[in-house]
């Protein structure tokens, strides 16, 4: 696969090389629009503290007020359909999602296995083309055109959950974090000017000092944490603005978390890098971000500040999730119903068969019952405070 060909089908493979900056293929999408469950386009209408944690962990200081910036990244009525892994049909991974990422703002993607964040990351990232909806550099429509999209992709690092995977078990530490850089050419050494010395101020930016150290060995040579440093390394070797983390501690020792987490914000404060963040451990998302993106099914139902949405949960799915983090001192809610499917998206609210107002009869009591089969409840708006659910008017704090 070469830089110059057109989108392609990505597999694994080519998807770790991209990591490790050695191609850039990305992901077709199914290209048409997908219905929505309304048929009327994506929008038909308009506690405790969580657990990694204790319950009292102070929370750490936001970007200097953010959200007050235009953002650097945002999508816009964002749609990701595949053709359905299992049967016939599309899975709309991605099902009409506005968000926006501001300088200097962690932004956390929270939600259950499946529910589209890693496509959602991939569509940022540039290496999936939305079906439909757009993806926004400093409010400039992303382009595909292999040039465009190179240089991206260069502003827009992704670093996967699993370092040994990402990295080549016969290239060093040194070619792994040199493989962007000679990617992008001589533009990318900045005013280093000299490759050795980039590739060694980003090893040091990741917190393996000194650098020298690193450098000649092999990624088994490394501990779980210094490998994941090393595939942070190979991203900020490029300068990006924006790292975009998919589980970036998950397949961690509980021990070293904490560490590349407190990474992920130094890098904010001392250069200013946003993040979106995708975690399914809500105390992940209370110690690191600044606003929190809720997501069921392809579909964002809440966001808000941090301390907004995981103190105060407006959405039953939010509440639900919240329930069962050890330190929320609630009762746990399980939820029933069927394992959501994106390949069948439920009409009306996409969480109804699961949603225990629904369920509980309080629905019905709210008057709400037949609109919450019937009516997709609009999507939350790109910034602000909001819940996608009939049963909620939160304020709207947006501009
Ligand atoms: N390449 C693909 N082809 C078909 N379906 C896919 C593909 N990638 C993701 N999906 C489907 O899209 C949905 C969202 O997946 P994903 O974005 O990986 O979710 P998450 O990261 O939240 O676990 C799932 O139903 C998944 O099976
Ligand atoms: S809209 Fe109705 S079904 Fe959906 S989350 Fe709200 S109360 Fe539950
Ligand atoms: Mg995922």
């Amino acid at each position: 696969m070469t830089r110059d060909s057109g989108p392609e089908l990505e597999t694994e493979e080519t998807l770790e090389a991209q990591v490790t900056g050695t191609d850039s293929a990305i992901e077709d999408a199914v290209p048409s629009q997908p219905a929505s469950p309304e048929g009327g386009g994506p929008a038909a209408d308009g506690g405790p503290a969580p657990g990694g944690e204790p319950a009292t962990a102070e929370k750490p200081s936001p970007g200097a007020d953010a959200s007050a910036e235009p953002p650097v990244l945002s999508v816009r009525g964002l749609h990701v359909a595949f053709r359905a892994r299992h049967g016939r049909g599309r899975a709309l991974a991605v099902d009409g999602v506005d968000l926006d990422i501001a300088p200097g703002e962690i932004v956390a993607l929270v939600g259950e296995s499946g529910c589209g964040k890693s496509t959602l990351a991939r569509a940022l990232t540039g290496l999936v083309v939305p079906t439909s909806g757009q993806v926004l550099h400093d409010g400039e429509p992303v382009s595909y055109k292999p040039r465009a999209l190179k240089a991206y992709r260069r502003g827009v690092q992704l670093v996967l959950q699993d370092p040994t995977g990402a990295l080549n078990p016969r290239r060093t530490v040194y070619e792994a974090v040199a493989e962007g850089l000679r990617i992008h050419g001589k533009s990318a050494l900045g005013a280093f000017g000299d490759e050795r010395a980039k590739v060694a101020d980003a090893l040091s930016r990741a917190g393996l000092r000194p650098p020298e150290r690193f450098m000649a060995l092999h990624p088994h040579q490394l501990s779980g944490g210094q490998r994941q440093r090393v595939v942070i390394a190979g991203a900020l070797v490029l300068d990006p603005e924006v790292l975009v983390a998919d589980e970036p501690v998950a397949s961690l020792d509980a021990s070293v978390r904490g560490e590349i987490l407190k990474l992920l914000l130094d890098l904010r404060d001392a250069a200013g890098l946003s993040a979106l963040v995708v975690t399914h451990d809500l105390g992940l998302a209370w110690n690191i971000a600044d606003r929190v993106a809720v997501m069921y099914l392809g579909r964002v139902v809440e966001t808000g500040t941090v301390e907004e949405v995981l103190t105060d949960p407006k959405h039953p799915y939010t509440k639900a999730l919240l329930s069962v983090v050890a330190e929320s001192g609630t009762e746990p809610v399980i939820l029933s119903g069927e394992t959501p499917d994106s390949a069948a998206i439920p009409a009306g609210c996409r969480f109804h068969p699961r949603c225990p107002l629904l369920a509980s009869g309080e629905a019905e009591r709210l008057g709400i019952a037949d609109r919450c089969r019937t009516v997709d409840p609009a999507p939350p708006a790109a910034e602000g405070r909001h819940a996608a659910c009939h049963a909620v008017a939160v304020p709207d704090t947006a501009a």
